[in-house]
């Protein structure tokens, strides 16, 4: 029979690599929760319009990029190509919208991009996203940053650089807009990207951070919008860099940081790898004061990030899962059920372990438990049964002793504790 292949872009994740993500979860829920986020989940298929009003209509996500089909009743649905339009979708719903107070969430999970793949970028991925609602202060925007700065340290990296940007508000942006326009106007058209020579028009600020040469040389001669802000943005992005300088965080400003989503306003950043090639951007984000209310919510700020787990996952050093607490060996088939009883308390105990439901030679069996790297063998024969005992083998010694069913669970405890250790 032939087989059934999986999608392009689409991957399994196997132990070990599937130990990198547990770790990256457990480590995103343990430091959000310590700045009060609460996870929340939202569906990972959407009605197609929440992503073209949010990220925007002109976007390569909402142009190219999203997996949108019918259902069976023809209506446009779309699997999510990011978290935070979902979130808002969610929010407000919710009465958390109209509550006045400050909402902190974070979603784990997967995000669809039809892209084309390369390292560290597939189709499937899967974010750590975080969003604050209902807050527009510069200390905000400071303590996320700061967050996902904890983040990245929790997991051990430690070589990765902030850029940081502020894309002003409707107030100083529409003029800044129509200077960019008019300067891009200026230049000769031939010398823009196929897509820039259309967004000179409908999206001039993407052609800042396009990473084809000639826009990029147009891009270095060109008005920057931080020279461009106005008093309001000047004055919460001049707080939001001292806050960061006070916490230590050390950021570069880069005036083309632009982001490949249309929602944002004021600050805006990116975290990069020199390490992983060129898909060097582990984590982005920023504030979005007009999307909830551009999505029929309240005038609400928001702000957030989402770091990419696949990037994350290329630079974490060799995260190995706990090897198990005990391996049970069963050397004779009429010692099986008295093995499964024991293991069945240990397990009831909290001890962590696996038991070869095969009868095999004693060999056979520690040569398995080494494979697994598991530190103990209990090893369970006719004589232990009859004599209501046990071997227990510490592997990294090669000690074995034998002990009565009842010690098992004391001698596991010994071997695990190197003080207390007898053997
Ligand atoms: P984004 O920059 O589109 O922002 O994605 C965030 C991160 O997801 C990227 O920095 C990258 O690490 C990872 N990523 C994106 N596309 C792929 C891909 N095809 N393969 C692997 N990794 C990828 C957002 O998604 C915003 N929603 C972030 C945000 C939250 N802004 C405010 N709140």
């Amino acid at each position: 029979m032939s087989r059934v292949n999986k999608i392009k872009g689409f991957f399994d994740l196997f132990p070990p690599e599937s130990t990198s993500y547990t770790f990256m979860e457990d480590k995103a829920r343990e430091v959000l929760s310590r700045y009060a986020y609460q996870e929340l989940r939202t569906p990972i298929l959407e009605q197609t319009e929440l992503f073209a009003r949010s990220i925007g209509q002109e976007t390569d996500v909402v142009q190219k990029e999203m997996y949108t089909f019918p259902d069976r009743r023809g209506r446009s649905l779309t699997m999510r190509p990011e978290a935070t339009a979902g979130v808002i979708r969610a929010y407000i719903d919710s009465p958390a919208a109209s509550s006045g107070n400050v909402s902190r969430f974070f979603t784990l999970g997967p995000m669809f991009r039809y892209e084309r793949p390369q390292k560290g970028r597939t189709r499937q991925f899967h974010q750590v996203n975080a969003e604050m609602l209902g807050e527009d202060s510069p200390y905000a925007d400071a303590e996320i940053l700061s967050m996902l700065w904890d983040y990245l340290h929790a997991l051990g990296l430690k070589k990765l650089s902030l850029e940081i940007n502020s894309l002003g508000c409707p107030a100083c942006r529409p003029g800044f807009d129509s200077k960019l326009k008019a300067f891009l106007a200026g230049m000769d058209q031939n010398v823009f990207c196929e897509d820039c020579q259309r967004r000179t028009v409908s999206n001039p600020l993407r052609v800042l951070d396009c990473k084809a040469p000639g826009c990029r040389e147009v891009a270095s001669g060109a008005p920057r919008i931080v020279d461009n802000l106005c008093p309001e943005c000047k004055e919460h992005f001049d707080r939001v860099l001292a806050i960061l300088e006070s916490f230590g965080i050390s950021f570069e400003l880069n005036p083309f940081l632009v982001r490949g989503l249309d929602y944002y306003q004021r600050t805006t950043f990116e975290v990069i790898s020199n390490d992983i090639g060129s898909q060097s951007a582990v984590a982005g984000g920023g504030r979005y004061d007009g999307l909830v209310g551009d999505l029929g919510g309240p005038e609400v700020p928001g702000i957030g990030f989402a770091c990419g787990m696949e990037r994350l996952a290329l630079i974490l050093q060799n995260i190995q899962e706990r090897p198990l607490d005990f391996y049970m060996a069963v050397l004779h088939q009429e010692a099986m059920d008295k093995a499964m009883l024991m293991v069945k308390r240990l397990r009831g105990k909290g001890y962590r372990g696996e038991m070869g439901f095969q009868v095999r030679s004693v060999k056979s069996h520690l040569r398995q438990a080494n494979k697994k790297n598991i530190k103990t063998c209990l090893l369970l024969g006719l004589d232990e049964m009859h004599k209501n005992q046990v071997q227990v083998k510490d592997m990294s010694t090669g000690v074995q002793r034998a002990v009565s069913h009842d010690d098992a669970e004391q001698a596991l405890g010994l071997v695990f504790n190197p003080r207390g250790s007898s053997f």
